[in-house]
Order: C-alpha cells, then structure tokens, then sequence
C-alpha cells in the first residue's frame, strides 16, 4: 500500500510534545485515571482487577452495551471497538472500497477520509466548503452533481474538523435523501459529536438516521480521553460489521482490556465529563470573541455551535505556513496552519483545553510583536 504522509499527524507527532504553548488542540481536556475511576462507586476496585488476557475482538459486550447508550437505533452487534477513530476509517474504508469505486469527501478534511480511498485507488472527488461571509456553507447541489453510477461512500466529518461546521437537521435530511436513491453508503465520522455549545443544534448520528450509514465515534474529542485510544464504528449493516472484524484480525486483533473498562466507566458517567468539557469552552469562547473583535483587521472567524476547533482567516499577506512556523520559533506557540489540509490563508484554534488564557495571552503578545508594530 502506497499513501500520502499525514500531514497533520506528522505536524503533532514533531511539535505537540514540545510547543509550550498549544492554540490547537481538538481534543477536550483530559483526565486522570485517578479522577476517572472517582466517578463511579466501586471502579477502582473493579480497575485494579482487570483481566489482562486477550479480549472480543468487536469489544467487549459490557462496553458496547455502554457505547450503544448514546445511540437511537444501534445495538450493541451493531458496534465494533476500535483503536482509536483512524483505526475504523482505515478498515471501513478497505473493506468496503474497492479501486474501480468513486467516494466522495467533504474538505478540507482530517486527511486519512481523503487518503485511505486514494491509496486503494479510488477516484476521490471533493465538496468542498464555501464561505459566506464567515460563515462555512457546503452546497448540497453541488454534492448532487458529484455522484455518479460509480459513487460507493459519501465521507462526511459532523461537527467538522477543521471549519467548526455542523449540518443542520434538514441538511442531514438532504444527504440522506440523495445517498438513498442513488444507494450510497454515508460514512460519517462523528469525533467531536455531543459537544454541541447548545443542545437544540444536535443532529442525530448518521448510522441512527440512515439504514446505509456508518457513524465513527471516539474517547479522544467529545470526552477528552485520547490516551485510552478507544474508538467505533456504529453501523446497522451487519455485512460491514463482518468485513471490519476480519481485517481487524490484521490489525490491532482486539482492544486493551484496561482501556475498555476505563471507557465504559466514563461512557456511564459521560454526562459529568461533557458538562465540565463544556464549561471549558464556554469559559473560553468569550475570550476569542474579544480577541477577534479587537483584531478585526487581522483575523476572523466563524464561531462553530459545536466541537472544541474553529478555523481563522487570515487578513494579512503572509504564508499560513510561515507563520504558524514563527509563532512556534518566537513564542512557542502551536497553530494549525491552513496548508496542513491544503487550505491557505487559515489557522486552525482549539478551546477545549484549560490552558488556552495563557497560550492566547501569548499569541496576542506575538501578533502585537509582529502584525501590530510593524
Ligand atoms: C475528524 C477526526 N477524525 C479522526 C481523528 C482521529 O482520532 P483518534 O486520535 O482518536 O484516532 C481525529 C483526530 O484529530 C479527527 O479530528
């Protein structure tokens, strides 16, 4: 197999442990395993006697029981357990694809649901975003006009990693719509799903609101867990579900035993952890809004109603990528640049995390450095 590097994860991968100051992060704050297990009388005990022997292959039956809680329609043989949510797009995609198949992906997108597909051979068409104003748009006409006799899978990511971008329920409708007649699989990948800033902007899960969709859900975004590396793919086709389980046989075999348990007690009390989550980025939400206002001749923004990441615009003439490359060298200070998902003139910002008054104190003292003075 023949793919592109990741361009974001090869960013992270050289500077997320090293940055002394990180703007972008698009995971919530994490916790200890400490503060987890406090969540739940008798966890701790529970943890401390974990079987450390191999485990189900499609996860555990406890945990999918859990995992099918946040779910309408799916039931736990609906649900296969997964490192992470790369390991899910990597195996729905090379199970389901083959190279004569066209798939269609929204970008800018987290790369592996543009690059799994290529590296298969698929012809890969985009729907890409338009602005409006600042406001991100995907036009479902012109998604129409990309599906072909050939089209296997819609690639979706709601809410929308990088442009904070979130479907409405009549857009959802809409895609629907147009996957079922043409009998289109939608593949949705849904990380950043139960973080809407208000309940009433929720839309269900793909895989709920479709027969033919397949939602990708995960312990890293939404929940802040990245390190359990527990993820899953939800889908109401069972030949899908099968495809999955024999490929995973090559790659992961089964999920850590320690790591299920863990995200079961914090899928049971997932309710406590989105609240805190959330405090956290309404706490810093007011902080960019003041931020944006005061540099309006610089930046803008388009203010998501869901997820922990929003993209900026750029309203100076410099790289993207030279520019994310000096607030690193200068201040120490991590920004996801547009050119990472091949979209120039943005930068990516985070606000799930507790540190980001101090790192936006910085990138303020870096932009009146090197944007104001000048
Ligand atoms: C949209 C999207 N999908 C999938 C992933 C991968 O998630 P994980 O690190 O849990 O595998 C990410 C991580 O940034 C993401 O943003």
């Amino acid at each position: 197999m023949k793919i592109k590097p990741f361009k974001l994860e090869r960013y992270y991968t050289l500077h997320e442990h090293t940055a002394k100051y990180s703007l972008c992060n698009s995971d919530c704050e994490a916790m200890t395993i400490a503060d987890l297990l406090s969540l739940e009388k008798g966890a701790k005990e529970a943890f401390d006697n974990t079987w450390l022997g191999y485990t189900h292959t499609q996860g555990s039956p406890e945990l999918r029981n859990d995992i099918s809680t946040i779910y309408s329609k799916i039931k736990p043989d609906y649900l296969t357990v997964c490192t992470g949510a790369q390991e899910p797009i990597f195996l729905f995609s090379h199970a389901v694809l083959d190279s004569e198949d066209e798939v269609i992906v929204q970008t800018p997108c987290y790369q592996s649901l543009q690059s799994v597909p290529e590296s298969i051979g698929c012809k890969v068409l985009n729907w890409n975003v338009h602005y409006e104003g600042n406001t991100p748009c995907f036009d479902i006409g012109a998604l129409k006009k990309l599906i072909s006799n050939k089209t296997k899978v819609i690639y979706l990511n709601a809410p929308h990693n990088p442009t904070g971008f979130l479907f409405t329920k009549d857009e959802q409708k809409a895609i629907i719509e147009l996957a079922r007649i043409n009998n289109i699989i939608i593949f949705c990948d849904e990380v950043y799903r139960e973080l809407e800033h208000k309940s009433s902007f929720a839309i269900p899960a793909f895989a709920d609101a479709y027969e033919n969709g397949v939602s990708v859900g995960v312990m890293s975004k939404a929940y802040g867990l990245p390190g359990l590396r527990i993820g899953w793919l939800a889908a109401r086709n069972q030949e899908i579900i099968e495809k999955i389980a024999i490929l995973k046989e090559y790659t992961t075999i089964c999920n850590a035993g320690p790591s299920e348990f863990l995200a079961g007690v914090a899928l049971r009390n997932r309710h406590t952890i989105l609240d805190k989550n959330l405090k956290i980025i309404q706490n810093n939400l007011p902080l960019y809004d003041a931020f944006f206002a005061k540099y309006a001749d610089l930046f803008s923004w388009y203010k998501p109603n869901a997820g922990p990441i929003a993209f900026v615009k750029m309203h100076f003439d410099t790289d993207d990528m030279i520019f994310a490359e000096q607030a690193l060298k200068e201040k120490g200070i991590l920004i996801l640049p547009g050119g990472i998902y091949d979209f120039n003139g943005y930068f990516r910002i985070g606000f799930g995390r507790r540190k980001i008054p101090e790192a936006l104190e910085q990138f303020e003292a870096f932009v009146l450095e090197n944007l104001v003075a000048k």
